[in-house]
């Protein structure tokens, strides 16, 4: 049964203290059976992170709730207090869909797909953002801290300081921040990042994405910058508001995931997925959303290569693909699906025997048991993203790996590869590159996994996503990072 709402009363506006500002409220909708609709918490670890800061200083979250063209009031759920943003189901499309989607996503991930612009959704834009900056300055008490999350919402920390001065704004950009290069293209360049220069603390994931976000500050709005620091000027020149930008690369619940790795139904549940797949000798994993940066389509060639080859069978190895629906509405997202249910059905159909099959195929999303059963099950874990701000689900295999086996395929396109240095990194354009890996990580000596795994362990047991949030909002309280 999913939790009710409590009956606490609702946030009483201008008396929060600690305000989260995300695209998405941390909550899912879920109907029982009486047609009374109640809400889940999301899985993921940012809410994880922000629930206790949330529930002892009076913390609410401002965000949309999934349902367009429908108004909810602000309700209490689970020790927090959340602020539905309206959206309109044209906004969804314009502002959702088009500007985040279509323009900014594929713009921050290098051009993978190519950006559109259009006028229309960036007016969509400004507007939404504008919506959730007063949300957010209805909401906070005098002082507050307002920690705005990702690039749908990259305006709101300049609309919240005209509204609120008083306010201490920080931004995490979950994605990459592009190279000045790639960001020139937008014809909205200088009012983004403005948007963004307004907040007193600018996260990213990588140290390269910070030095490309400063370089496009430089050139497009002439700041002033002496990393950390980034100074704005007025419109007389002289100078105003200093930010700083600093990366503060985000993790995962450690804790979480280690407890769910070590629960015997987990295990058991591992165990019968290896049974289910007849007990291959390797089983490698891949778990995605379904996104064109995620390097889905490489993967599957070289996968389908070293079986066409001879260097795999399918009564050696089976591949697990767990592709989340994601953005449907979204063109791109729906050529991708026929792209790689196509390359899926074609490998099935000339490798699968009535025992085996090349590619178990799964388009669907599966609670965090399933999951944690998955990675105890697969031998090699592969992350061939094209690009990919951070890409969790390598830090969540490293986490459920308490025995220090297994092997990780990991992208040096994704953030994670500057944490998790011991695993097998590869350029996942390089197709004969990445099937060598792949056969490397296959017939890894245990002694060697065992030195590889540890080292990742020890990094990702000592920087979650708890010391994440710690680290990144001490450091706004403070204006300074503590070491
Ligand atoms: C990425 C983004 C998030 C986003 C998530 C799911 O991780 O950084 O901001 O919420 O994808 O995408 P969706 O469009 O479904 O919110």
């Amino acid at each position: 049964m999913p939790k009710k709402s409590s009956a606490k009363p609702v946030p009483q506006p201008g008396s929060s203290d600690f305000i989260v500002v995300s695209n998405r409220l941390p909550v899912d909708r879920v109907s029982s059976e009486d047609s009374d609709a109640g809400w889940r918490r999301s899985p993921g670890g940012l809410v994880t992170a922000l629930a206790p800061v949330m529930a002892s200083r009076d913390g609410a979250w401002v965000g949309w709730h999934g349902a367009p063209d429908e108004v909810l009031e602000p309700f209490h759920h689970e020790n927090m207090d959340l602020i539905p943003v309206a959206l309109s189901a044209d906004e969804l499309e314009l502002y959702y869909e088009g500007f985040s989607n279509s323009t900014l996503w594929p713009l921050y991930h290098d051009v993978i797909a190519p950006p559109e612009f259009h006028r229309t959704w960036w007016d969509a834009y400004r507007t939404v953002n504008q919506r959730f900056a007063e949300a957010a300055a209805g909401a906070a008490a005098q002082g507050a801290t307002v920690w705005v999350q990702d690039y749908q919402l990259q305006l709101v920390p300049r609309l919240l300081r005209r509204l609120r001065p008083d306010l201490r704004i920080g931004f995490f950009n979950h994605i990459p921040f592009p190279p000045p290069e790639i960001f020139a293209q937008l014809p909205w360049r200088r009012e983004i990042i403005s948007g963004l220069l307004d907040a007193d603390l600018i996260g990213f994931q990588r140290a390269s994405d910070t030095a490309n976000f400063l370089r496009s500050a430089r050139r497009f709005v002439g700041a002033g910058v002496k990393a950390p620091r980034v100074q704005l000027k007025d419109d007389d020149g002289n100078p105003a508001h200093i930010a700083q930008a600093a990366p503060f690369p985000i993790s995962i619940d450690v804790a979480q995931i280690q407890e769910l790795a070590a629960r015997p139904d987990v295990i058991a549940r591992a165990k019968q997925i290896r049974e289910d797949l007849g007990n291959p000798k390797t089983i490698l994993l891949g778990v995605d959303r379904l996104d064109y940066t995620k390097g889905i389509t490489h993967r599957l060639k070289a996968y389908g290569e070293l079986l066409t080859d001879g260097t795999l069978t399918v009564e050696d190895a089976a591949l697990i693909q767990v592709a989340s629906p994601s953005r449907e509405g979204v063109e791109s997202y729906r050529l991708l699906r026929d792209e790689v249910d196509g390359m899926v059905g074609r490998l099935n159909g000339q490798f699968d025997t009535i025992q085996n099959t090349a590619v178990r195929y799964l388009h669907h999303s599966y609670p965090v048991e399933e999951m944690v059963a998955l990675y105890l099950a697969a031998d090699v874990m592969l992350v061939t993203a094209l690009r990919d701000g951070m890409n969790l689900v390598a830090k969540e295999y490293v986490a459920a790996r308490a025995s220090n086996t297994g092997a990780l395929v990991l992208s040096e396109f994704a953030g994670a590869a500057d944490q998790l240095k011991s695993a097998l990194l590869v350029n996942p354009h390089d197709i004969d590159g990445l099937k060598a890996t792949i056969m490397r990580a296959v017939h890894l000596p245990r002694t060697e996994a065992a030195r590889r795994m540890r080292a990742m362990r020890r990094q990702i047991v000592t920087h979650d996503v708890q010391r994440w949030s710690e680290d990144f909002l001490s450091t706004l309280q403070n204006g300074t990072r503590q070491e």
